[in-house]
């Protein structure tokens, strides 16, 4: 199973030099469209995502509304914010659907991983096109150490590669280490896409991490999911200035790995699910000793405060 998986992984390396992303016209990116404005800015408007080689809607259907529950949460995670609602936008978008019923998970990160159904009904007219309004929030208002973001791109999953530590955002640097396919593949998964495309640009900044190196020595083995399991990846006590700083272009396809969901990376960094449990076991036990400590207390002083003085 590791053998095909990590096999199917490297005809994607091959295939993804041929995916087309200028402009953002990558498969599974995604825009708003506010009465004829496709801006990355735009934080409302007519959802509209790149798929087999167009920009299509979705089409909402009112009565399976409880299903199309997540897509604005995922829609605006994907944006870069906390999340969004169905909108009441009356703005209505001549752009024809690629999905129609389409279920997602609050954790995702992207819609192409949410279960989308590109059958629709023939009913389906333009007034039904699926629009959604943002939360102000960005969702790297609320970091955590190791959390990555892009910046800089032509939309939120391509640009310069930051990373979050000590409270500070600084860049991803690769002052002339070799670069390593899977780091992109790492990236990526962390921001919840599956294929992507990685280089370096020059820069001049800050940075934490210099030429991190995610593949491993067991081609079987698929490379970490979070930037802070790699080699060169855990967060440094401090920043040193860059001049050539890693991008990455991340994109979306059908495929066997479904890309990260939102803060599968956030306890990555230090503490295994072994500690964890260990720490919550260990809770528990201090819990008991405390609360027999109490109980033999309250009975003692009970005791005492009967004792006649
Ligand atoms: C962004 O889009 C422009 C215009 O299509 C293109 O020339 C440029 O190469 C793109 N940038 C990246 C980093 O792909
Ligand atoms: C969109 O355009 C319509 C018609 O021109 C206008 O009534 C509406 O206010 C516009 N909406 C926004 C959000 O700009
Ligand atoms: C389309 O609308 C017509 C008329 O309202 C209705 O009879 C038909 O069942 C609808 N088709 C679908 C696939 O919803």
């Amino acid at each position: 199973m590791a053998v095909m998986k990590m096999n199917c992984f490297l005809l994607f390396v091959a295939i993804l030099l041929c995916i087309e992303v200028a402009n953002g016209q990558a498969n599974g990116v995604v825009r708003l469209n506010l009465n004829g404005s496709v801006d990355p800015s735009n934080t409302e408007g007519v959802i509209e995502v790149y798929y087999n080689n167009r920009w299509g809607s979705i089409c909402y259907l009112d009565v399976f509304s409880m299903f199309y529950m997540y897509v604005p949460d995922v829609v605006c995670h994907q944006l870069g914010y906390t999340g969004g609602n169905i909108g009441s936008n009356s703005g209505v978008v001549n752009t024809s659907p690629v999905f129609g019923l389409v279920e997602c998970s609050d954790s995702y990160l992207t819609l192409t991983q949410c279960s989308c159904n590109t059958d629709f009904s023939p009913n389906c007219t333009f007034a039904d096109n699926l629009d959604i309004t943002c939360y102000a929030t960005r969702i790297w208002d609320n970091p955590y150490p190791g959390m990555v973001r892009l910046q800089g791109g032509n939309y939120t999953g391509q640009g310069i590669v930051q990373v979050y530590c000590n409270n500070e955002w600084a860049a991803v640097c690769n002052d002339g280490g070799l670069i390593e396919d899977e780091t992109g593949w790492t990236i990526c998964t962390q921001l919840g896409y599956n294929v992507y495309d990685v280089g370096t640009t020059s820069y001049t900044g800050k940075a934490w991490l210099d030429n991190v190196d995610c593949s491993s020595d067991d081609s079987d083995e698929d490379p970490p999911s979070c930037l802070s399991k790699c080699s060169g990846g855990k967060c440094p006590s401090s920043t040193f200035s860059c001049s050539t700083a890693l991008t990455v272009t991340c994109s979306y396809d059908i495929r066997f790995d479904s890309g990260g969901i939102k803060d599968a990376c956030k306890f990555a960094h230090g503490l295994s699910v072994g500690a964890i449990a260990g720490i919550l076991s260990g809770c528990l036990v201090g819990f008991i000793i405390l609360i027999i400590l109490a109980t033999l207390c309250i009975c003692c002083c009970k005791d005492a405060a009967l004792q006649p003085l």
